[in-house]
């Protein structure tokens, strides 16, 4: 590469902050600007914001003069999408990584995924979704399923204690501390689970099967006394962990799952085991099963959802326009981060 792809940062939260820090110092890509959300980061040092010494590039929400800055690609890491900006973005030339998957087919509606794709097309730029989960780990699935030389299903699960990540904002959104029987409660953790569908969707396009339904099935798990997380409280008899899956189905069969097991700690009833990383299973010939684990004693939520688009943002400069996922990229990976 003979110059640096220059970055704009979108938003400088969980995600955001640990992209900031995967890029400093990165050999390929150089930190230009940054986009805040928030009015009090506006005008602040884009390292102070996310943990580390000054880099000498400020936070700004003028997004004219970020689209000026013309950067190759913008890490898109925003709580929620903000579509009059995607579109800016991506007419103006610049290329989009995301940690949204929602953004990978019409998670949210036929007219603003047209929107961003159209946008793609007269920019020349491209739109990839990535993270951990939906994003990575699906991808090492995929990479298993090579030796198979036939499938009956494949899953992926993620079984985690994610307190690690204290998220409150999104914690609640997902149905943490309402009530069992509130009726809010199996609604949101459906609408967490959009982006899985969209998972499915590009899963199945890879393995060349026809999704003809999307199923979704969930169970809560309550608290067994109330529980002060420090970043959040739940209360007792409150929905402290959720068990669930989102099936493709083919021919009346679930042929590909997203599984999840999420809890904010320990003590709830029921107290389902959490296998604390991301287990594939592949059920066919031969059969496989596959594990990513923490090497210590639990992933760095942020790291592991940020870099996966961040290692992306050369193939993604590079790729055809439109909206693109892993199947139009070379195999993303760790290029440059041996150190
Ligand atoms: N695929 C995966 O593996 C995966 C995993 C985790 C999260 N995610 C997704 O990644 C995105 C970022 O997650 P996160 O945990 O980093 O989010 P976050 O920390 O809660 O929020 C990110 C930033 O979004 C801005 N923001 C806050 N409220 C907003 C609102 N109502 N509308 C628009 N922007 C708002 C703020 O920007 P400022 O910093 O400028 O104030 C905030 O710091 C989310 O869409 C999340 O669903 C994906």
């Amino acid at each position: 590469m003979s110059r640096h792809l220059r970055v704009v940062q979108w938003t400088t939260g969980k995600t955001g902050s640990a992209a900031v820090r995967g890029m400093v110092g990165h050999p390929v890509v150089e930190i230009v600007g940054c986009y805040a959300y928030s009015p009090e980061k506006v005008g602040r040092d884009v390292g102070e914001l996310c943990g580390i010494d000054p880099i000498g590039v400020v936070a700004t929400d003028d997004v004219k003069a970020l689209l000026a800055l013309e950067p190759d690609c913008v890490v898109y890491t925003a709580y929620r999408p903000t579509f009059d900006h995607l579109v800016r973005i991506l007419e103006s030339g610049a290329n989009i990584v995301t940690t949204m998957y929602m953004l990978a087919g019409a998670g949210y509606g036929d007219e603003q995924a047209h929107g961003l794709r159209d946008a793609a097309l007269r920019g020349g730029s491209s739109l990839y979704c990535s993270g951990i989960y939906p994003g990575h780990a699906p991808t090492v699935a995929l990479a298993a399923s090579a030796m198979c030389r036939r499938i009956e299903r494949l899953s992926v699960l993620e079984s985690l204690d994610i307190q690690e990540y204290a998220n409150e904002q999104m914690f609640r959104a997902q149905g943490f501390d309402l009530e069992p029987e509130d009726p809010d409660a199996a609604q949101r953790c459906e609408a967490s689970c959009g982006s899985f569908k969209e998972q499915i969707q590009v899963l199945a396009r890879a393995l060349g099967v026809a999704i003809d339904g999307v199923g979704f099935q969930a169970e809560f798990a309550t608290a067994n006394q109330d529980t002060d997380f420090g970043f959040m409280t739940l209360g007792k008899g409150r929905i402290a962990g959720f068990r669930g899956t989102v099936s493709g189905m083919h021919d009346g069969r679930s042929v590909i799952e997203c599984r999840f097991v999420w809890k904010l700690g320990e003590d709830m009833t029921p107290n389902w085991p959490v296998t604390n990383g991301y287990v594939i299973e592949i059920e066919g010939d031969p059969g496989v099963r596959c594990k990513l684990e923490p090497l210590g004693d639990h992933f760095p939520g942020a790291t592991t959802t940020a870099l996966p688009v961040v290692n992306a943002i050369p193939a993604v400069c590079a790729a055809p326009p439109g909206i693109v996922n892993h199947m139009d990229l070379p195999f993303v990976r760790g290029a440059h981060q041996v150190r």
